[in-house]
C-alpha cells in the first residue's frame, strides 16, 4: 500500500461511530508502523476541547494537531503552537478592530471563553438569523478595511478568521513540510470549515455520508473527480472512501 497523509476532521466525521472508528485507529496504527503514514486531525475545537473529546472518543494521538479551524498547528502533541504557521497568520490581522465590528449584530451570540482564540473569534448564529447577518457582517468588516474570512459551520457557528488561516491552508502548509504530494493526501470531513480542506487542491477528499447541507451544496456546485462522497456515515465513510481511492 502506497504511503499517505490522512487529514481528517473529528466531530461528526472521525468520531460518531464507534466501532467503525475503532477499525479505522487499528488500520492508522498499522499502516504507521509499516510505511510511514501520517495521521493530522483538523478540528475546529480549541486544545482544551480536543481533549475533552479525545479522552471521551478513545481517540489514539496524532502526529500532528491542526485546532481552531487552522488556525493552530501543534506537532506530535508538543504544547506550543508551530510559531512559523503563527508569524504567517498576523500579518494584517487586528482581532480588537475585528471583534468591534461585531457588538452591531445582536443575534451573534459569542462562543465559550476556551474557544477564543487569538486567531479566532467564534460565535453562535441561528440558520434564520445567518441569512441576512452573514452579508451584512462581511459588508461591514470590508468597508472598515478588515481583509478577514467568515466560514460558518452546520447551521449555528461563525468562526472569523485572518483571510490566510483555514483547515486547507493549514493542511497546506503541512503537507509542504512534510513532503507529501496532494496524489498522497487524503481530507476528510463533513461541514462547512471543511470545505476549505476540499477547496485546496488536488488531495483526494472524503465527504462521510451524513455531511451537513452547506458543504453538500457546495460539493455540487464544484464538482471534482478527486473527490468522493461515501454512502456510511462517521468513521465507516473515511473506510469506505480509503478503499475507493486505493488506500486500503
Ligand atoms: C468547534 C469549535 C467552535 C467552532 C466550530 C466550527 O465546535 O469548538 O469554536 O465554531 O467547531 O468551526
Ligand atoms: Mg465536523
Amino acid at each position: 500500500m502506497p504511503k499517505f497523509l490522512l487529514v481528517t476532521d473529528l466531530d461528526h466525521t472521525l468520531v460518531g461511530d464507534d466501532f467503525a472508528l475503532d477499525q479505522l485507529n487499528q488500520w492508522v496504527i498499522e499502516q504507521r508502523q509499516t510505511n510511514g503514514a501520517t495521521l493530522v486531525y483538523s478540528t475546529g475545537r480549541s486544545p482544551t476541547l480536543y481533549r475533552e473529546l479525545q479522552a471521551e472518543a478513545g481517540l489514539i494521538d496524532p502526529d500532528i494537531l491542526i485546532a481552531s479551524v487552522g488556525t493552530e498547528i501543534y506537532h506530535g502533541g508538543q504544547k506550543s503552537p508551530d510559531s512559523g504557521w503563527l508569524e504567517k497568520l498576523s500579518v494584517g490581522w487586528d482581532r480588537a478592530a475585528v471583534f468591534a465590528v461585531t457588538a452591531h449584530f445582536s443575534d451573534l451570540v459569542l462562543q465559550p471563553e476556551t474557544e477564543q482564540c487569538a486567531f479566532k473569534i467564534s460565535f453562535f448564529l441561528t440558520k434564520e438569523a445567518a441569512v441576512d447577518v452573514l452579508p451584512e457582517l462581511e459588508s461591514l468588516l470590508e468597508q472598515r478595511g478588515l481583509d478577514v474570512q467568515l466560514i460558518y459551520s452546520s447551521g449555528k457557528d461563525l468562526d472569523i478568521l485572518p483571510r490566510s488561516a483555514n483547515k486547507g491552508a493549514a493542511m497546506t502548509f503541512i503537507r509542504e513540510q512534510l513532503g507529501f504530494a496532494a496524489a498522497e493526501t487524503i481530507v476528510c470531513g463533513d461541514s462547512g470549515n471543511d470545505i476549505a480542506l476540499f477547496a485546496a487542491g488536488e488531495e483526494c477528499g472524503i465527504i462521510v455520508g451524513n455531511a451537513q447541507p452547506e458543504l453538500l451544496r457546495w460539493h455540487r456546485n464544484h464538482p471534482s473527480t478527486q473527490r468522493y462522497l461515501a454512502k456510511a456515515h462517521c468513521a465507516a465513510g473515511i473506510l469506505e472512501g480509503l478503499k475507493y481511492f486505493g488506500f486500503r
